[in-house]
């Protein structure tokens, strides 16, 4: 694409981003390739601070290709992110497109999660306003990409810490219970449960009751494993690692257990390399997009291939499956 193609016709000339939402590893390599993106077009860059908080504040600040330099491999996201009350009104809505049009900004790009995505999707009805949103949450919940910007690193820090677990683990004979992020989504689970080789992997996708773990440890202590792992996926409908932890010994008290729940270091370090590479795609391809007249979508990769869905679809139909993990899962742990 040349630059004359993209926006003779749309006079599109400043374009601000903004971080929304829980933030994950690799949103400041999509704010980067945003910024030098849009500067290879010829356009400005502006970037929102806090979120639609600092879209609502109007804080708002010029960003330019060297205020992007070093943070392609840094966690967290220079802009700082929020989960903003306001923006889920419609008039707190109204406000930050009145600070948009003050500033002189022809388009907006959104990186965040699926509460991100529904606030822009009402912002951009109501209003007109063009946004393209690119998928940034450890969680990868959202239809319309394959993966999300942080899911890859998130996992690895998972593993990293579950390989550490399974150490002293196997050194006592005991048995533990991780707790993971997900959300309502079981994909950080399972994948680090298959790639950590768990005992089992309690999400709600895995339908696992207590009565079936209880078997399940039994026949792992009859085939003679010396540790087990089980993970836990946060807002699981038999509760957390803590209280499933309990349910097991209330009716099998044989293990001598322990608990982790890993927490929000799931959500820092340093992008993987595969993150960093999902980021930069996507940041260009959500610029690139609008250029090209593209607005109210997110930018995603299926099968490899940079796509754009709508926000109505991306926000209601979570059509991501995680039926083999589950079934891969369930074989590798006998
Ligand atoms: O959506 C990302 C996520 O990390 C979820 O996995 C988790 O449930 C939630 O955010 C935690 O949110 P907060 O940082 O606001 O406690």
């Amino acid at each position: 694409m040349t630059n004359d193609d993209l926006h003779d016709e749309l006079f599109m000339k400043k374009i601000a981003v903004l971080t929304s939402g829980g933030d994950s590893p690799g949103m400041n390599a999509a704010i980067r390739a945003v910024v030098r993106t849009a500067v290879y077009h010829d356009c400005e860059a502006v970037g929102v601070f806090q979120g639609f908080q600092g879209l609502i504040a109007g804080d708002f600040k010029r960003l330019h290709v060297r205020s992007v330099a070093k943070i392609l491999g840094r966690g967290g996201t220079i802009l700082k992110s929020a989960r903003c009350d306001e923006f889920r009104e419609e008039q707190g809505r109204r406000k930050a497109h009145q600070q948009l049009v003050e500033q002189g900004v022809d388009a907006l790009v959104v990186i965040g999660g699926n509460g991100t995505f529904t606030g822009a999707m009402h912002f951009s009805k109501e209003t007109g306003f063009p946004v393209i949103g690119i998928p940034g949450t450890i969680d990868n919940d959202l239809s319309g990409s394959d993966f999300t910007i942080g899911f890859d690193s998130a996992t690895n820090t998972v593993v990293e810490a579950v390989d550490k677990i399974r150490d002293t683990a196997d050194s006592h004979n005991r048995l533990f219970f991780v707790e993971v992020m997900g959300r309502d989504s079981g994909f950080i689970a399972l994948h680090a449960g298959i790639a950590t080789g768990a005992v089992a992997v309690m999400t709600k996708e895995s339908e696992i009751t207590i009565e079936h773990l209880v078997d399940i440890l039994k026949l792992g202590q009859a085939s003679n494993k010396t540790s087990s792992i089980v993970i836990v996926a946060e807002g699981h409908p038999e509760g957390g690692a803590f209280e499933i932890a309990k349910k097991v010994y209330s009716l099998d008290s044989a293990y001598e257990t322990r608990v982790t729940v890993l927490g929000h270091l799931q959500r820092g370090g340093d992008p993987t390399c595969a993150d960093r590479v999902l980021a930069s795609r996507l940041g260009v391809s959500a610029v690139e997009g609008l250029l090209s007249g593209k607005k109210n979508v997110m930018a995603g990769v299926i099968n490899d291939q940079l796509v754009f869905f709508p926000f109505e679809e991306v926000v209601h139909n979570k059509t991501a499956s995680l039926e083999d993990e589950v079934r891969i899962a369930k074989i590798l742990s006998i």
